[in-house]
């Protein structure tokens, strides 16, 4: 098995995608430390790895402080002797739109999200340079982050800055030979699947059926099962060299999300001006505009949500 001996934190792994990373990182070998802040589906997913012949404990705690970043920490290393892996996952929603969005929904959501992943990547990183260990450190955003979406202020904010953090850590990591990386998810889980865009896929997974190829392919929609995998590859030591990615995975669907870059550049002796973006810098930001939200194909008419 590939990640036979590490030690890995997966955190808000009791449900959803986290459970998924947690369980595919147990098969791979590696011994689990499970986070989340519901004690019960903690300890389900606890067992659920330990019946299948794995190894893991439960930390039941709300990431966001250092306080449980270094919780994390201490269990992996106090249970299992050491720390290889750091999965940054819990997440929740507080959807409004920036009028109705208050200060409180803002702050939850950057607070589990950003700080969360930063305060948890900080005490993993510490451990891995103390102790001269190559760790893996994978890091959740989302297609909110890459490209906005209504209704998202908070988690846009999050999510984008996740990735910002990303690229920043790949260049502080490098020496130390700790890999970071950004994974962008799209799967069913309790988060996704009140959408009624995906009302189709989601009724077949929970029929037992696969989910129609027009959502595994055009749509990357799958199941959490489908990330798993890629999150235990970045986790490995095959993984080496790579990092300060954006990797996008969902259904049938592997993406490398490119990072910002100019798409164009002009230059004005002196500068551009009032006076000059009126005459010359007008035409070229009209001329070069980004599209901004995702872009959806539109489904087939048979996998239209009922009205
Ligand atoms: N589902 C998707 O399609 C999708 C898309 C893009 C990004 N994501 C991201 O993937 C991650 C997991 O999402 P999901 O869809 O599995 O969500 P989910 O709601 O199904 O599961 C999230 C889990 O995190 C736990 N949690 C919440 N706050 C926590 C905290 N402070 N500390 C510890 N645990 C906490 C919850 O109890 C829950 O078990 C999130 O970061 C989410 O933003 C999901």
């Amino acid at each position: 098995m590939s990640l036979e001996g590490k030690v890995a934190i997966v955190t808000g792994s009791g449900a959803g995608l986290g459970l998924a990373y947690a369980q595919e990182l147990a098969r791979q070998g590696a011994k689990i430390v499970i986070n989340d802040i519901n004690e019960e589906v903690a300890q389900a997913a606890v067992a659920s790895i330990t019946s299948a012949g794995g190894e893991a404990v439960a930390v039941v705690a709300p990431v966001g402080s250092s306080e449980t970043a270094q919780q994390l920490v201490d269990a992996a290393v106090e249970t299992f002797g050491g720390l290889d892996i750091l999965v940054n996952n819990a997440g929740i929603l507080r959807d409004k739109s920036l009028l109705k969005m208050t200060d409180d929904d803002f702050d939850a959501v950057i607070g589990v999200h950003l700080r969360g992943t930063f305060t948890c990547v900080r005490a993993a990183f510490e451990y891995f340079k103390t102790n001269g260990v190559a760790g893996r450190i994978v890091c959740i955003g989302s297609p909110t982050g890459q490209r906005g979406n209504f209704g998202q202020t908070n988690y846009a904010a999050a999510k984008a800055g996740i990735v910002g953090m990303v690229r920043t850590w790949a260049l502080e990591m490098k020496k130390a030979g700790v890999s970071v990386n950004a994974v962008i998810p799209v799967a069913a889980t309790a988060m996704t699947k009140t959408v009624p865009f995906f009302q189709k896929a989601v009724e077949a997974d929970e029929r037992g059926e696969a989910m129609p190829d027009f959502f595994r392919k055009e749509l990357g929609f799958g199941t959490a099962a489908d990330v798993a995998g890629v999150i235990a590859f970045l986790s490995s030591d095959a993984a080496e060299g790579i990092t300060g990615q954006a990797v996008g995975v969902g259904g049938d669907r592997l993406q490398v999300w490119s990072h910002p870059e100019p798409v164009v550049q002009e230059f004005h002796d002196g500068g551009w001006d009032y006076a000059t973006m009126q005459s010359e810098g007008k035409a070229i930001l009209e001329g070069n505009k980004q599209s901004v939200g995702e872009r959806f194909p539109e489904l087939p008419a048979e996998l239209q949500p009922d009205a």
